[in-house]
């Protein structure tokens, strides 16, 4: 089956006019041309490893409507939607669960006042959710998927504030890989993810690569798209079987996403 992949051009996303993470400083400009090109390069090379890009028209007044990842969790022919944390991106969880309603999919919404933020907090690797909980969803909501869904969930807390969804520091890859930040996950989190994940298929990003949202990445079979990144993780992942593609993505980065956040995966 063709991987499909859900993405929502930039059309709209010319400044940061609010604080919702520390990546984003209101008042900055973002340059919407070399936006509009980087998410196009970035489509394009996912189209090129094989997968099939669906798009949604973004709304004006809606920056982070091109982070998809926040949609909502996919799970079969579910969509379980996102329960924005923050007032400002609540008004997407409309126009996401109307474009996923027509995709196909049976749309799930969660109890009001239990915050859950989406595939950016919520990766499968094999049968087991991984579900980040503190700085955008609340760990109630990993107990009511484990139950919707009749799955298992391990949480882990985020425990640095610059790494605020799950996805800016833990990316599950084929064959049961991971590429991830042991720095953003205290203790606990990081005995969970040692005990889940054999030593051979942790694949460890240092300081400099995490902040270059090195595991934000996409992940198609065995390549891997992401930001600009070192020779050192190329090498480490070429090691492992993975083909890397990078694209410079800092346009999205100043509101603190990259080339995960810019998608959803609608299938595998
Ligand atoms: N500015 C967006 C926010 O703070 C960025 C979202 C990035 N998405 C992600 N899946 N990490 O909500």
């Amino acid at each position: 089956m063709t991987v499909k992949i859900f993405m929502c051009p930039p059309d709209y996303y010319f400044s940061i006019d609010y604080e919702i993470n520390p990546w984003m400083k209101k008042g900055t400009a973002c340059a919407n041309n070399v936006a509009v090109k980087k998410w196009e390069e970035l489509k394009r090379t996912i189209e090129k490893l094989g997968a099939e890009v669906v798009t949604m028209k973004p709304q004006p007044g809606l920056p982070d409507i091109v982070f998809t990842a926040n949609a909502a969790l996919i799970y079969r022919n579910k969509a379980v939607m996102s329960r924005f944390m923050f007032k400002e991106r609540q008004p997407e969880e409309k126009l996401y669960a109307e474009f996923l309603q027509k995709q196909g999919f049976d749309v799930v919404l969660l109890p009001e006042g239990m915050p859950f933020e989406g595939a950016g907090d919520a990766l499968f690797s094999g049968d087991t959710l991984y579900s980040g909980y503190i700085p955008r969803s609340n760990i109630s909501s990993h107990t009511y998927i484990a139950d919707l869904l009749n799955i298992r969930v391990l949480s882990l807390e985020l425990s640095d504030k610059k790494f605020y969804h799950l996805d800016t520091c833990f990316c599950p890859l084929t064959d049961n890989y991971l590429i991830y930040y042991p720095e953003a996950f205290d203790k606990y989190g990081n005995k969970v993810i040692e005990n889940n994940f054999a030593p051979e298929k942790r694949i460890i990003v240092n300081e400099e690569e995490a902040l270059n949202f090195s595991c934000n990445a996409v992940n198609i079979d065995k390549s891997i798209i992401m930001n600009k990144t070192t020779d050192r993780l190329k090498k480490v992942l070429k090691d492992k079987g993975f083909d890397t593609y990078e694209i410079e993505l800092g346009e999205f980065m100043k509101a603190g996403g990259s080339a995960k956040c810019l998608t959803l995966k609608l299938s595998e």
